[in-house]
């Protein structure tokens, strides 16, 4: 098993963060909207838990990742691939990055301001980002918004993001979304693995 990307395949960290970190999104999404549904009550309040637990697990999650971007190669595009899908490719991939950072801070801010009670994993206490403020305050409420369109705009990346893996696939017949797959490698021309 390789660990570290090379110039045609991901290796198996930067794999494992990206499906680690795309079913504990697309898993947050869910139980987000299923506490927000909830009656205040302690099903909700235990609904909560859960996903701010699952949101900041992702946000520390997303930042070793992003250390790890930084630190290894980054496969090439597919041999051919016009000037303007790279640059489509690296804007949104860039967005990807920007949201998945954003959603969960926005989400700290609501559960900062509205003052509630968080002990991450039963260790310690999650810190307050900002300063606890009254019910309903224009910070809780502001970064509730701010919340909620961020979870739009990630949601429509995201599926703008699958349209483009499976055309790779699927039209291109090129290795863009096989090389990302969990225990595949695509053949590298230059280094013949
Ligand atoms: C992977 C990261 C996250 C995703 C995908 C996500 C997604 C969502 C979604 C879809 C909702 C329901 C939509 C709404 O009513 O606004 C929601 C609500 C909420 N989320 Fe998150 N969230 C994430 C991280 C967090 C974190 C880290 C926290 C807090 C530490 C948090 C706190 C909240 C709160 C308090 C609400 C209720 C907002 C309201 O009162 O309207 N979220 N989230
Ligand atoms: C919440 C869900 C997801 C998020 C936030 C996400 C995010 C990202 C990001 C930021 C990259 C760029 C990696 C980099 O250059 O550092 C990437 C690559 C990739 N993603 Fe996702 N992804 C998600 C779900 C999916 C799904 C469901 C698929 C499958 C269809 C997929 C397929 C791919 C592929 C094939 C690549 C590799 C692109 C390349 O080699 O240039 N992603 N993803």
């Amino acid at each position: 098993m390789r660990w570290r990307n090379t110039s045609a395949n991901w290796g198996a960290i930067a794999k494992l963060l990206h499906w680690v970190i795309a079913i504990a999104i697309l898993g947050n999404i869910a139980l987000g909207i299923y506490a927000a549904g909830l009656p205040l009550s302690p099903a909700q309040a235990d609904a909560f838990y859960w996903h701010k637990t699952v949101g900041l697990t992702v946000l520390g999650l997303v930042v070793l990742r992003i250390l790890w971007r930084v630190a290894t190669p980054v496969p090439r595009p597919p041999p051919g691939m016009p000037r303007w899908q790279r640059i489509a490719s690296g804007l949104s991939h860039f967005g990807l990055y920007i949201l998945m950072v954003a959603l969960p801070l926005s989400g700290w801010v609501i559960h900062s301001a509205s003052g509630f009670y968080l002990e991450l994993y039963g260790l310690f206490e999650v810190p307050n980002i900002v300063p606890e403020s009254a019910d309903e305050s224009a910070v809780q409420d502001g970064a509730a918004v701010v919340h909620y369109w961020l979870f739009v705009a990630i949601s429509a990346l995201v599926v703008l993001h699958v349209l483009a893996a499976l055309k790779h696939h699927m039209i291109d017949g090129d290795t863009v979304l096989v090389r990302m797959l969990p225990f595949t490698r695509a053949s590298d021309p230059i280094r013949g693995e």
